[in-house]
This record gives structure tokens, C-alpha cells and sequence, in this order.
């Protein structure tokens, strides 16, 4: 395999020459996970969390780790625990800790099944479970491991299930009713957010999400646990079906605050819209042209004169992440009608 030197954040690695990003290559690296990556690091850095014990059980090349170490306050790490089952990856993480001349005694390298590598350690209070597909292989040991008040990370590629392109997968994998409709990534990120507490709900660890979103080809949510029983039964409480969707989560996918700071920290498009949605606490949004089409109407007004609109009769209204022609907005659905096609 031949390498190319790569600069990513403060971060300058060895990754596959190959231009074709895939599962199949020894090493995997993809530039377009740098998103992934920016916002880990700015809810590390807005939380500010302190003795951070960290495990990367999917390492790759170890470009999370690397980043972790440079772009995260250094007092707050006391230790980074990276695993990979890939020899090759082993190896490019040994380079890549060279090259970014990271001393190795806060780092501990391992090469074994992700799970096993987990179960192996006494705990963790940031986990960051970034695989390929579908992260169910890795989610049981992922719960038992994490510590009270740690934070839990979990990327889902497998979005087409999620979103409803295949819904008996998204039943055998994940135990709800997805929608192909507008809201589908929502409703999928809503899926995938409840099948994770119900994992976590059987070691007694209660799962909230703390910030969450869609981009690209897959799902990202990050959670803080909090452990007891009733802590779980709150989290049980909020699965109920929406839309003929689901079961799925109810609660909130933000945190208000942790959004705006997440904002400030890494300011994008995507931190921008979830800044603004995150404020308003309803579940789901509405596509403007679909409205427009019920009523056999072209889309006249442009969307920001529709919010003004909205927030004049005193309702909160943004776009959303999940969708360029979707509008959030706690206004019911009859009088936004009446707004959009007034
Ligand atoms: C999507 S890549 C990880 C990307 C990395 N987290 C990053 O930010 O660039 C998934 C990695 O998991 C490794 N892997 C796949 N299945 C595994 C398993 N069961 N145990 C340990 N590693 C595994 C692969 O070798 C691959 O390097």
C-alpha cells in the first residue's frame, strides 16, 4: 500500500494514495469524515470536560486521536486508548504518531475486535464509535464502558435503512417503522438515537442526546449518560411512534447551550442551522414546496419572508439541517398553511 502525506486541522498524516475511498482498503481514511471530526473536537472543547479517558476503538489511521491531541486542551486528556483490528492500520498509527511527534506515554495502542478491546479496559468517559455501516456490532460493549457522566459519540452510515429505503433491515437493525417522506432523516436519526438507549438502558446507563445531525452518507449523535433506573425509565418514557414513524426518540436532539457554543467554536453551515433549530423544541419540520403543491400553488414567497411571517404572529421559526426547503417552526400545521399559501 503507498501513502501520501495529508493535512487535516492541525493534524498532518499518512493516508492511502488511492483517490477511490473504500471499506476495502487496508487503511481507511475519508476526507469527507473532517466534519465528523471538527465537531467532536468542538464538543469536547465547549464542554470542557476535564480528566478525559478516551477510547477510539475504530481508529483507522488515527487521525481522531492525533487531532484529539492537538486541538483539545492538553491538561484535559489524561489518556487516549486507540484500537484498530487491522495490522496495516496499526502500523500508519505508529508512523502518524511520529510524524506529529506525539510522545507515547499517554497513548496506548491496541490491535484487536473493537469490542473486545472495550470490555478489556476498567472504563472510558468519551467513547467514539465511528465504524463502517452500521454501529450495532459495537453498541453493548460501548454501554458497559461508559462511565457516569461520560460522553458517548456513535456514527451510522447505514442511513438507507434509517431513512426507508429498506424498511425490513431497518426492523431487524434497529426495532422501529422508518418513512421515506421529507422528515426521513430526522425520523431516522430519531430511530437510531432510541435502539442506542434501549442498549444502554440494560446496564442501567440512561442515554441523552446532546447533539445530533445528518450530513453527507451518515448519522452522528452524541450522548451524555447518567446512571439508575429511573433515569432509564425517563429515557423510556420518550419512544412513542410520530408520523406512523418510529418507535423513536422524542426528546430533544440538542442541547441549546452546547449548540451555540459548538457554533462559535467551529462555525459552518451545518453548526449554524443546528445553532437556530436547536432553540426551537418541536419534532419534525415542514417542506415548504410540499405544502405548495397540496394546494397546486408555485412556491411564491422565499423562505425567509414565510419565518418573518411566522415569528409576527409570535411563533419561534428556522431552517433546518435535515432539509434546504424544510422550515422548523412550532406554529401548527393548518396556520402555516395559511401563512405559505396566504
Ligand atoms: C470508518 S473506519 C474508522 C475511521 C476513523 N475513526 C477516522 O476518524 O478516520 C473503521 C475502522 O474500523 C476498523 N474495524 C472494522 N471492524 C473492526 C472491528 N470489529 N474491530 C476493530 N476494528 C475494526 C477498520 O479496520 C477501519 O480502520
Amino acid at each position: 500500500m503507498t501513502y501520501k502525506k495529508v493535512k487535516e486541522g492541525e493534524a498532518t498524516i499518512l493516508a492511502p494514495k488511492e483517490e477511490k475511498i473504500s471499506g476495502d482498503l487496508p487503511v481507511f481514511y475519508n476526507p469527507i469524515m473532517k466534519t465528523n471530526r471538527d465537531i467532536s473536537i468542538a464538543l469536547l472543547n465547549a464542554l470542557e470536560k476535564e480528566d478525559l479517558d478516551i477510547a477510539l476503538p475504530l481508529a483507522g489511521t488515527g487521525i481522531r486521536a492525533i487531532r484529539f491531541f492537538k486541538e483539545l486542551k492538553r491538561d484535559n486528556i489524561k489518556q487516549i486508548c486507540i484500537n484498530d483490528c487491522n495490522e496495516e492500520a496499526i502500523k500508519v498509527i505508529n508512523e502518524n504518531f511520529k510524524l506529529n511527534s506525539i510522545a507515547e506515554e499517554d497513548i496506548e495502542i491496541n490491535q484487536t475486535e473493537a469490542s473486545l478491546f472495550m470490555l478489556k479496559h476498567a472504563g472510558f468517559n468519551y467513547i467514539d464509535v465511528d465504524p463502517f455501516g452500521s454501529p450495532n456490532p459495537f453498541l453493548d460493549a460501548s454501554c458497559k464502558k461508559l462511565s457516569r457522566d461520560g460522553i458517548l459519540a456513535v456514527t451510522a452510515t447505514d442511513t438507507a435503512p434509517l431513512s426507508g429505503t429498506y424498511t425490513k433491515v431497518c426492523r431487524r437493525k434497529y426495532w422501529a417503522e422508518p418513512k421515506k417522506d421529507h422528515m426521513m432523516h430526522e425520523t431516522g436519526l430519531r430511530i437510531l438515537i432510541r435502539k442506542i438507549q434501549l442498549i444502554a438502558v440494560q446496564y442501567e446507563r440512561a442515554l441523552t442526546p446532546i447533539y445530533s445531525y445528518s450530513d453527507e452518507h451518515y448519522m452522528r449523535v452524541f450522548f451524555r449518560c447518567k446512571k439508575g433506573k429511573k433515569h432509564c425509565d425517563e429515557i423510556l418514557s420518550q419512544h412513542k411512534m410520530f408520523n406512523d414513524a418510529g418507535p423513536l426518540w422524542l426528546g430533544p436532539l440538542w442541547d441549546e447551550d452546547l449548540a451555540e457554543k459548538i457554533m462559535n467554536l467551529n462555525p459552518c453551515t451545518l453548526t449554524k442551522l443546528i445553532k437556530d433549530e436547536s432553540k426551537i423544541h418541536s419534532i419534525g419540520f415542514y417542506n415548504i414546496p410540499k405544502i405548495c403543491k397540496k394546494h397546486k400553488i408555485g412556491v411564491e414567497k422565499k423562505f425567509d419572508q414565510i419565518m418573518e411571517l411566522i415569528k409576527a404572529k409570535g411563533y419561534q421559526a428556522s431552517r433546518t439541517h435535515f432539509d434546504k426547503e424544510g422550515i422548523r417552526t412550532n406554529m401548527p400545521e393548518e396556520e402555516l398553511e395559511k401563512v405559505v399559501i396566504g
